[in-house]
């Protein structure tokens, strides 16, 4: 899967993927991610990609012409992207099922906002999807494309060493993760359930959907509607 962004400020997302899972994802080939900086497409030597909205009001809009410029000659090298999302406060919330269908797709472009946001033309001409990872105002889109990649890349097949981890995270099934313990089996007198050392995998099944759904009854009711 190739992943473009197209920021601003493409440093805020040189860390994310330089370590851990995404690190070793893309060192296998299995994930490339690259971010593009939007002021390569700027219309003018002043590095000028947003301007003032009409109409008045506080805020600067990121302009047509380097974002369209940005997307066609993109396209020109890596062929038409499958989805060219924008994230956006005002997009469709982003859930464990839309990473599920992201991580099957070949060739994604993210394009991270600022400011007041993208001029409107781009989102009606270009983008396939308009997506917000929560009710609050990130001060750009950068980490919201971060948070969207690290979930979408941890889902594509060889990227996990233990594929089957990835089908019991917490939402794959509605349900909230039960609790995990490791060593030691006793701390400050706190014992680590017996059923879980009982080596019997069936009652030890058993026993994580009950705390999955218990949880998820107290935690996140709405997930059982
Ligand atoms: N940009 C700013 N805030 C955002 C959010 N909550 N989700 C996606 N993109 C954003």
């Amino acid at each position: 899967m190739r992943i473009d962004i197209l920021s601003a400020v493409p440093e805020l997302l040189n860390s994310p993927f330089e370590h851990s899972i995404m690190k070793r994802a893309q060192e296998r080939g299995l994930l490339e991610i690259k971010a593009h900086s939007l002021r390569k497409w700027a219309i003018n030597k002043h590095g000028q990609i947003d301007d003032y909205q009409y109409g008045g009001g506080a805020g600067m809009v990121m302009m047509c012409e380097p974002l369209a410029n940005a997307i066609d000659e993109l396209q020109k090298e890596h062929g038409k992207y499958d989805e060219i999302i924008f994230v956006t406060p005002d997009g469709k919330r982003f859930e464990q099922k839309d990473a599920n269908t992201l991580s099957l797709k070949n060739n994604v472009l993210i394009i991270c906002g600022h400011y007041k946001g993208i001029d409107q033309r781009i989102r009606e001409l270009y983008v396939t999807q308009e997506i917000s990872i929560g009710d609050y105002v990130l001060s750009g889109g950068e980490l919201a494309a971060a948070v969207i990649i690290d979930a979408v890349g941890r889902l594509i097949p060889g990227v996990l060493n233990d594929e089957t981890s990835a089908l019991t995270d917490s939402f794959q099934d509605n349900l909230l993760a039960p609790p995990v313990y490791s060593r030691p089996a006793e701390f400050r007198g706190m014992e680590v359930p017996a059923v879980l050392l009982t080596g019997d995998p069936k009652k030890v099944d058993a026993w994580r959907q009950e705390q999955a759904l218990e949880r998820t009854k107290t935690r996140r009711p709405d997930l059982l509607k």
